[in-house]
């Protein structure tokens, strides 16, 4: 590559970081697929794979056009497989995750969780991408290199139909985990503030309007005494007594 003039060594530079790129994700695309029970994703996820190995193949020729070589990046070393190890994996485990490539095919902890996680790894991968072809066809159109502009647009708009579909799938994966994992009542009630707020207000609802402030203000004045608490001055008014009574009532 000695003899390469600027030009073409910087546009191979950039084609070799998206070559590297394909491969690497050929391996973990590959092992996404063997975890992946859903139809309609795991359909998605073969077609890309196709697709992902054509990126690759079509990087290689061009790098060669140019007269470069197509480099691979260096593999993970064990440390990227810490993780694994982490999650009480057993050697033959640890063995098999390495020997498939990617950590992100040995995580998480239900079947659907685990698809969310690969999901979002392959969402960052896809970004990641279509930033890597987004660099390689503007220098390609700087130095007027149409036919590595061609390609790497072509390359981008792929990516980038892979990245909406995955952005469609996270949500639908997240309500299959939700509905694995939580059960319904407790999916129905929301979150502990809303629980909260409602009981407040269903228990000040039969009250006079005078009451109701009476209490708004007691919480007002437990709000200012823990202000005061917090910079070392206390003192219990009646109001205050009310309002952790108010308070007490409420967590019982
Ligand atoms: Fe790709």
């Amino acid at each position: 590559m000695s003899d390469l003039n600027a030009r073409d060594a910087k546009v191979i530079q950039y084609l070799n970081e998206a070559y590297g790129k394909e491969r690497h994700l050929e391996q973990a695309l590959q092992a996404h697929i063997g975890l992946t029970t859903r139809a309609n994703y795991r359909k998605r996820l073969q077609e890309h794979l196709r697709e992902t190995k054509r990126h690759g193949d079509r990087v290689e020729r061009r790098i060669k056009q140019l007269g470069g070589s197509a480099e691979r990046l260096p593999l993970p070393g064990p440390e990227a497989f810490s993780e694994a190890a982490e999650t009480g994996m057993s050697v033959a485990q640890r063995a098999l995750a390495l020997a498939r490539g990617p950590l992100d095919a040995v995580r998480g902890t239900s079947e659907s969780e685990k698809m969310l996680k690969n999901a979002k790894t392959e969402y960052s991968e896809e970004a990641e991408e279509i930033a890597t072809y987004t660099a390689i066809e503007e220098l390609a159109n700087k130095v007027n290199d149409k036919e590595t502009a061609k390609l790497a647009k072509d390359i981008r708009r792929e990516e980038e139909r892979m990245a909406s579909f995955l952005q469609r799938m996270i949500p639908q994966l997240v309500s299959q985990v939700a509905k694995e994992e939580i059960p319904a009542p407790l999916r129905r009630n929301g979150a502990r503030t809303t629980r909260r707020r409602t009981t407040t207000r269903r228990s000040t609802a039969g009250s006079s309007p005078r009451a109701r402030s009476t209490t708004r203000s007691a919480a007002t004045t437990s709000r200012s005494t823990s202000r005061r608490k917090s910079s070392g001055r206390t003192k219990a008014t009646g109001a205050t007594k009310t309002a952790r009574r108010s308070r007490s009532t409420r967590s019982a």
